[in-house]
């Protein structure tokens, strides 16, 4: 339960973003959500933020969906962000992956296309870079144009290694370009996580990233994500989130892996031929 959901204005249209998507607005959060829904309002020609809401009260649109989403998502993201997740799944897991075939990743959440494109370039670094397949996805198809563009601000290459702006990025003006052998390893698509309709997972992955989208969702959103991103790993396959975001309320989660000072989840092998490995109900909550 979110206190912003009792605003007698705001709660109907904040309670309908959390049945769609999963995301809550509390403290800090809830005053940016009204001043966003009064801008769009605003911009949306409407003459004040009540007849605006009163409209979205008779059901929203696909469109003003979307541009609610993109408005209402915190999207911030960076090249090299929480490197050691990287290295831990290339160093410990990747050779082994490989060896059996084509190693197939899903960036969950992926903004702007940072993280994707990190794991691309440290991929060609190793020479690795042939029989993988990245998908990347995200619920605000904003931040999806920009990934495809790959297009970048000096922000979000402060924390790239110079050898990897060299390699990697040409600047016009004041923008970085990646490098188009990098952007071709990744394919995007718009999936929304915790939406309510029923979940057809996009693939089966050796490894899933779903890193700081987490927090923005509250346990009953989170586990539901969770639990579908669990049904979208292949057995032994690693679930990635962020650095901050814990899984020990969330029953879904596989077992917590200790690895180069992160933790990673890891699937057990065992569940190979489709049984039911979970002591904790793994896919029955998807
Ligand atoms: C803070 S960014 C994190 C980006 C990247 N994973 C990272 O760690 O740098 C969070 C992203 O989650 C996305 N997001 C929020 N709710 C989502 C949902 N229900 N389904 C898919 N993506 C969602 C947002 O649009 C945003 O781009």
């Amino acid at each position: 339960m979110s206190r912003l959901w009792e605003d007698p204005r705001f709660g109907p249209l904040a309670h309908e973003l959390y049945r769609r998507c999963g995301l809550v607005f509390e403290g800090g959060q809830a005053h940016l959500f009204r001043k966003r829904v009064e801008r769009r309002a605003l911009e949306a020609g409407y003459g004040d933020v009540d007849s605006y809401l009163e409209r979205l009260a008779f059901g929203i649109d696909p469109e003003e969906f979307e541009r609610l989403v993109d408005l209402l998502t915190v999207n911030e993201t960076f090249f090299f962000r929480e490197p050691e997740h990287f290295r831990v799944l290339l160093d410990e897991f990747w050779p082994r992956w490989r060896e059996r075939g084509e190693v197939r990743v899903w960036s969950a959440a992926c903004s702007t296309g940072c993280e994707p494109y990190t794991l691309g370039m440290l991929l060609r670094e190793r020479g690795w870079h042939e029989g993988v397949d990245i998908l990347a996805s995200d619920v605000s198809t904003r931040v999806l144009g920009e990934a495809r563009q790959g297009v970048y601000t000096e922000f979000a290459l402060r924390n790239t290694p110079a050898y990897y702006r060299q390699q990697y990025f040409r600047m016009e003006g004041a923008r970085f370009h990646l490098d188009a052998s990098v952007r071709s390893m990744v394919r995007f698509q718009r999936i929304n996580l915790a939406g309510p309709e029923p979940w057809e997972p996009p693939g089966r992955f050796h490894a899933v990233f779903c890193r700081n989208v987490l927090i923005y969702f509250d346990l009953e959103a989170k586990r539901r994500v969770v639990g579908r991103l669990v049904a979208s790993l292949r057995p032994g396959g690693v679930l990635v989130v962020g650095r901050s975001e814990s899984l020990l309320s969330v029953p879904e989660a596989p077992p917590p892996l200790h690895r180069g000072g992160v933790v990673v989840y890891r699937l057990p092998e065992e569940a190979e031929n489709g049984s039911e490995v979970s002591p904790f109900g793994w896919r029955s909550h998807v």
